[in-house]
């Protein structure tokens, strides 16, 4: 297929993931409108704003898990490397294993051994089936979500056993598994004590270098510390989402273009 040209404005950023004109329903209702955004390459970008404004629904979109919400439907386009994910001919499922994605709450498969949650997708959806070819498969995204060396003498045991930020840290590893360009993080540390947290900040700069992440976060010094960009989305009266500003992390967070930022972020409202 032809590669489709992202809109102007935003063609000057070097991103691999474009949002042209989304807009995104429940049924009839509106959350999202006429959202442009640009994701810049092998960078984190924090996604910030209240409560309802469709951060969740925006992520949703990335990787068409909206249409599967009940009566979800999007228009516009998002571009990935060029190409439209919504084309017709372009298959969800693998979407979603190019564009992962990791959940608040962390949901290793719970009958799954900690090598069985990371290797599934390879297992099932790809049908790899050689023992070695997965071993090593799990080794290396263990590795790359810096869980190995804790995990390495109980890959049997239930995904479930270990801890809460080790769980963050399995969901992370079994997205990296189906080797993705992209992935979105849904508020993945808010359920997590602050070492957890720590430990998964400092996991996301690392795999920054390989992935282009959209974070989302209620945290703003999260959101400070490990994103070089930040787009912040804002409901109006009407309750439909919409972006406000998207920039340079520091610039956004000293010198907002946009009153409703600095009102934001200084927590004024929201
Ligand atoms: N499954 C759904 N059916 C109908 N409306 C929904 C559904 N999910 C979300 N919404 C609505 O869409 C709007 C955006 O919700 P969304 O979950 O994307 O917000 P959010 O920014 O992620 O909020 P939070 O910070 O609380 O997670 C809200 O008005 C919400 O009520
Ligand atoms: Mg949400």
């Amino acid at each position: 297929m032809q590669p489709v040209e992202p809109p102007d404005a935003i063609a000057s950023l070097d991103a691999n993931l474009v949002v042209d004109n989304l807009s995104a329903l429940y049924g009839k209702r509106l959350a999202l409108e006429g959202v442009n955004l640009a994701f810049p390459s092998k960078a984190i970008t924090a996604l910030i704003g209240p409560s309802g404004c469709g951060k969740t629904t925006l992520l949703r979109c990335l990787n068409r898990i909206h249409e599967t919400a009940n009566l979800g439907t999007v228009s516009g386009r998002v571009l990935l490397d060029g190409q439209d994910i919504y084309a017709p001919e372009v298959n969800p499922v693998a979407v979603r294993r190019r564009v992962g994605m990791v959940f608040q709450r962390a949901n290793p498969f719970p009958t799954m051994t900690i090598r069985e949650n990371v290797v599934s997708g390879l297992r099932f959806a790809v049908g790899v089936r050689s023992p070695q070819h997965l071993n090593e498969a799990a080794e290396r995204v263990l590795r790359l979500a810096f869980l190995w060396d804790e995990v390495k003498d109980k890959l049997n045991r239930p995904g479930v056993s270990i801890s809460g930020g080790q769980q963050q840290r399995l969901c992370i590893a079994r997205a990296l598994a189906s080797d993705p360009d992209v992935l979105l993080m849904d508020e993945a540390t808010s359920a997590l004590d602050p070492i957890a947290t720590a430990q998964i900040e400092e996991l996301m700069v690392s795999l920054a270098g390989r992935y282009t992440i959209v974070a989302v976060t209620h945290n703003m010094q999260q959101a400070a510390r490990v994103s070089e960009y930040t787009a912040l989305l804002l409901a109006a009266e009407d309750r439909v989402g919409r972006l406000v500003e998207f920039g340079d992390t520091q610039q956004m967070f000293t010198k907002p273009k946009d009153r409703r930022t600095e009102d934001y972020i200084t927590g004024r409202f929201g």
